[in-house]
């Protein structure tokens, strides 16, 4: 399986502007056999009324962040029952805009992980060094450590429900990436730090996947040639086109990779 997830982020400011995304989408989509991958857009809490029911199938919806308590006096939060009320199956936890911006730490990322987990929303949780720690040569000290803290205490069932996104903060927004040889390197070190804290089995379930300034042209660097298990999509998840010619790309390579083991 592989996985398609567009962020879309503070975007789309009108319930126009959502019609008209999601008839963009609709005419898009249609016709397009995207087997083998999961496609799953994450907008905007706001518009989950609007979008619930309407996405065209196979598209499933998810949430950009949650709180890590189910309902209360919490103001300007989102419950992780709402999202599910409002049809989403997963959530981003932990994007490096929250954590930038919001002063979000991989602790309180794994508090929304684990509530997350309990009302069946399947966790994307990012991570990702910065570019200073990057030339300090700490990617693989970052990594490490959030891999360590976010699946601190979970089950190997819990642990397999969680997605990672490998989102290197100084590649999002700024149409710079990392060689594919450096996103390979970092997939086999969540690999093997996910061996030593539960077992190989698990570790292969776990999915990891690139995040930071795909597109389609990328996408083979990016994901496909480093042996990624799918991307998550910023700015150009507002291309309804784009997104489906990277899922066919996606199945395509899901495909051909069965037929590998197959041999
Ligand atoms: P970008 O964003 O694709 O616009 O770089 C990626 C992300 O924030 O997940």
């Amino acid at each position: 399986m592989k996985y398609l997830i567009g962020n879309l982020k503070m975007n789309l400011l009108s319930p126009d502007d959502v019609r008209q995304y999601l008839t963009v989408l609709e005419r898009e989509t249609r016709g397009h056999l995207l087997e083998g991958v999961e496609y799953v857009l994450c907008p905007a809490s706001i518009h989950f009324g609007l979008m619930q029911g309407k996405m065209p199938s196979p598209i499933k919806l998810g949430g950009q962040d949650m709180f890590w308590e189910k309902e209360g006096s919490y103001t300007g939060e989102i419950s992780p029952i709402m999202l599910k009320q409002y049809g989403a199956e997963y959530v981003i936890l932990g994007h490096s805009e929250r954590r930038l911006y919001f002063g979000e730490t991989n602790d309180i990322v794994r508090r929304k992980i684990d509530m997350a987990l309990k009302q069946m929303l399947r966790p994307i949780v990012c991570i990702g060094e910065t570019s200073d720690e990057r030339s300090a040569g700490k990617t693989g000290a970052v990594i490490e450590e959030a891999i360590r803290s976010i699946f601190d205490g979970f089950s190997r069932m819990q642990a397999e429900k969680i997605i990672i996104a490998y989102e290197p903060r100084w590649a999002i927004g700024t149409d710079t990436t990392p060689e594919t040889a450096d996103i390979m390197e970092v997939k086999i070190l969540i690999r093997r730090v996910l061996s030593q804290m539960f077992d190989l089995k698990t570790a292969d379930r776990v999915p990891v996947l690139y995040g930071g300034s795909v597109k389609q042209a990328l996408l083979p660097r990016v994901c496909i040639e480093a042996g990624m298990d799918g991307v998550l999509v910023g700015r150009e998840s507002l291309f309804p086109y784009e997104m489906t010619k990277m899922a066919e790309m996606l199945s395509q390579s899901g495909a051909e990779e069965d037929n590998k083991q197959e041999e």
